[in-house]
């Protein structure tokens, strides 16, 4: 039985294709998809929902707008590693797909609730709409099989020395996650840093041939131009994708029990995850965190999903 699975997105050239993962892989149901505000504006995240959605004919998944500002803090946006539009390379033409009317906390109370089975949620932006599930649907919580978020870092950050940007643009959100008791797993930069987007990467989207991937290439052009001017690095790191791996197939991506707290006022360090790998602190292993990618499956995972998609007519 596939997993049944809700994932919360900011797209993002790394959220576009985790959106194609969990749509395609066979191994999770995509019930819905919902957004919030994070690498841009929460309109222009929408919009780069649908386009992805409209691109790879994905009109049978409802998708909800959630939340607009971090819980106590001001936007910031990542508009120096995403661009003006959030998604910037390809020319999307107009979108075709709807958006769900209901706001997205509530769709995701009412899914888990409809749901048989408990579902997995899989967030790959700031914390904010998980947060405010819990906080105003305290009763889904047991319909939550788990939490496997991209955010927070073994190490250094991204937007500071320590902080990563999901959890940095919503530390207070990510604090009440990380705090909740449910089983929350962290899939952050030092695991997502092994996914990188070689050349041969591109070479095997180029190769196949439709013009989803054909879109996938070229939003992986302008990823890596930005991650090259930022970071100069030769290749960008796929983030996103690499939790919903993690559901597909846990074998791979390695994890430990490890506590996690997110640091919410340091001077120097707000946004940062404080990962017990050593347990030093006497917390309890409430948390796992991931520790090893298998590169090579991974990749024949996330291609194999973009070829699964047939052209549209
Ligand atoms: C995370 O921040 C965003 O830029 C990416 O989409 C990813 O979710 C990486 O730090
Ligand atoms: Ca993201």
């Amino acid at each position: 039985m596939p997993v049944p699975i809700v994932l919360d997105v900011d797209p993002g050239h790394d959220d576009a294709l985790a959106i194609l993962l969990a749509r395609a892989d066979p191994r999770v149901d995509l019930l819905a998809i919902t957004v919030v505000a994070g690498n841009q504006t929460l309109e222009k995240c929408v919009l780069n929902t649908r386009r992805v959605c409209t691109v790879a004919g994905i009109d049978d998944v409802p998708i909800a707008a959630g939340a607009d500002t971090p819980l106590a803090r001001p936007l910031r946006i990542a508009d120096d590693v995403h661009g003006e539009s959030g998604l910037d390379g390809p020319a999307f033409g107009e979108p075709t797909v709807a958006l769900d009317g209901r706001p997205a906390v509530q769709l995701i109370a009412e899914t888990l609730r409809a749901h048989p089975e408990p579902v997995t949620l899989i967030p790959t932006g700031p914390l904010t709409n998980i947060a405010l599930l819990l906080r105003e649907h305290p009763d889904v919580r047991s319909r939550i099989r788990e939490i496997v978020l991209m955010g927070g870092s073994t190490g250094r950050g991204n937007v500071t020395p320590y902080a990563e940007a999901n959890i940095y643009v919503d530390p207070e959100a990510a604090d009440e996650v990380f705090s909740s008791g449910l089983d929350v797993t962290m899939v952050g930069l030092n695991i997502t840093h092994q996914a990188l987007v070689t050349d041969d990467v591109v070479q095997r989207l180029r190769a196949i041939g439709t013009p989803l991937a054909d879109t996938c290439v070229q939003m992986m052009t302008f990823f890596g131009s930005t991650y090259g001017e930022l970071w100069g690095m030769p290749a960008p790191p796929l983030h996103d994708p690499v939790a919903v791996a993690r559901v597909i197939d846990p074998s791979l991506v390695r994890c430990v029990d490890a506590p996690v707290v997110v640091e919410t006022r340091g001077e120097h360090t707000a946004g940062a995850t404080v990962v017990d790998l050593h347990h030093l602190s006497g917390r309890p292993d409430t948390t796992r965190v991931a520790v090893e990618l298998d590169r090579e499956r991974f990749w024949d995972v996330v291609v194999g999903a973009v070829a699964s998609f047939p052209p549209l007519p």
